[in-house]
């Protein structure tokens, strides 16, 4: 598979999702034709615009189109409220109107920061995605949640701003570092594991060479991934059900994330891999699923050399018990019950509030105890 187009479908605010090696050269092609100026406001960070920007700024003077950047300095600590100021402060100075559209250009931090500067500015305008990490490509990017973090709280504060078109150029995921590739991985094969039996067995058969660099594999994998969360996005825009699909490995990881001090220790596909073993491990507990399904998770992490465990984690952890709290002060808690996604099976995850609180500290104590 060379190239794709997964279609969001939802009232009003239907949009493709583009995925091919060597779009940032088209990238005019797709933008003219949206209307507005014929500039184009492009926010990003340092790195990607060192790395990318001089050819996404061709890709659009090829079609007649000029262009501006913001570059902002990398990493989740730019999703805050004086980037957020700085953004808006900025678009307005470029006179962005209702009708233009702002281009995010970068991982899932500039996605969700650029995003939410465009659903508040003037009330909101269009933006497109255009994300250059696998993580942003087959997640952030999809399907509308944008927003900061807070000194409470990561994503406290934000909007559901669907983006008027992703552009998923998987040319640019070959300037990752193996690091980010594997944690962007992390999300990809939650896909697998909470929906689709058959796509984990092919992450089995073809993770490795998509590791590698194979072209087709990974616009497969960016294209099924997107497809299901274009497929559940339909369903719950706003996560009032399905869209908690989502967040499979999501409560335990976070729980690990706060616990590093959200630093490079542990990156949020680490995370999101590691929980999703835990997941599996305590619906394994639980009975719900056979104990030959956390192995199987565990194995395939294993083998695409990724961090499976907590003792993979560098670093001292906080006991079991304040594991357990730090997942009580996690979003999805809902009337005070913490919300799990648990598995009946590979590809089969359901949403409970009905987890008993010694199962999972069970799970946390042997985890941390290596067992
Ligand atoms: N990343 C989870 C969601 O978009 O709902």
């Amino acid at each position: 598979m060379t190239a794709a187009t997964v279609h969001v479908e939802l009232p009003g605010r239907a949009y493709d999702i583009e995925i091919a090696p060597g779009l940032l050269a088209q990238v005019g092609q797709f933008l003219a034709p949206m209307g507005g100026r014929k500039h184009v406001c492009i926010v990003t960070d340092h790195n990607v615009a060192e790395l990318h920007l001089a050819q996404l700024q061709a890709g659009l003077s090829a079609a007649g189109l000029t262009s501006e950047a913001l570059a902002l300095p990398p990493g989740e600590a730019t999703k805050c409220w004086a980037e957020l100021e700085r953004t808006a402060e900025w678009l307005l100075a470029q006179k962005v109107e209702r009708g233009d559209v702002v281009v995010a250009f970068g991982g899932g931090v500039i996605g969700d920061l650029a995003g939410f500067a465009a659903a508040i500015l003037r009330r909101g305008v269009r933006f497109v995605q255009i994300p250059t990490s696998l993580l942003a490509q087959v997640d952030s990017s999809v399907g509308g949640k944008t927003g900061i973090n807070s000194p409470m709280g990561k994503n406290l504060i934000g909007a559901f701003h669907q983006p008027a078109l992703v552009l998923a150029d998987t040319a640019l995921l070959g300037t990752l570092t193996a690091r980010d590739f594997l944690a962007g991985y992390g999300e990809v094969v939650k896909y697998g594991l909470l929906g689709d039996a058959r796509f984990f067995d092919w992450l089995e058969q073809n993770g490795p060479a998509l590791a590698a660099g194979d072209m087709d594999a990974r616009v497969r994998a960016v294209t099924r991934s997107c497809q299901m969360k274009a497929d559940i996005v339909q369903r719950d825009e706003t996560e009032q059900g399905d869209r908690a699909l989502l967040n499979l490995g999501h409560t335990f990881c976070h729980a690990l994330e706060a616990a590093t001090g959200y630093s490079d220790r542990l990156l949020h596909g680490e995370g999101v891999a590691i929980g999703c073993a835990l997941a599996f491990e305590l619906s394994a507990r639980l009975r719900l699923c056979s104990q030959e399904d956390p192995s199987r998770v565990r194995a395939h992490l294993r083998q695409m050399g990724m961090k499976v465990d907590i003792a993979d984690i560098p670093g001292d952890l906080p006991d079991a018990d304040a594991l357990l709290e730090l997942m009580g002060q996690d979003k999805k808690v809902l009337d005070g019950k913490l919300r799990f996604i648990l598995a009946r099976g590979i590809g089969e995850a359901f949403i409970t509030s009905d987890v008993p609180r010694d199962a999972v500290l069970t799970v946390l104590t042997d985890a941390l105890a290596g067992r």
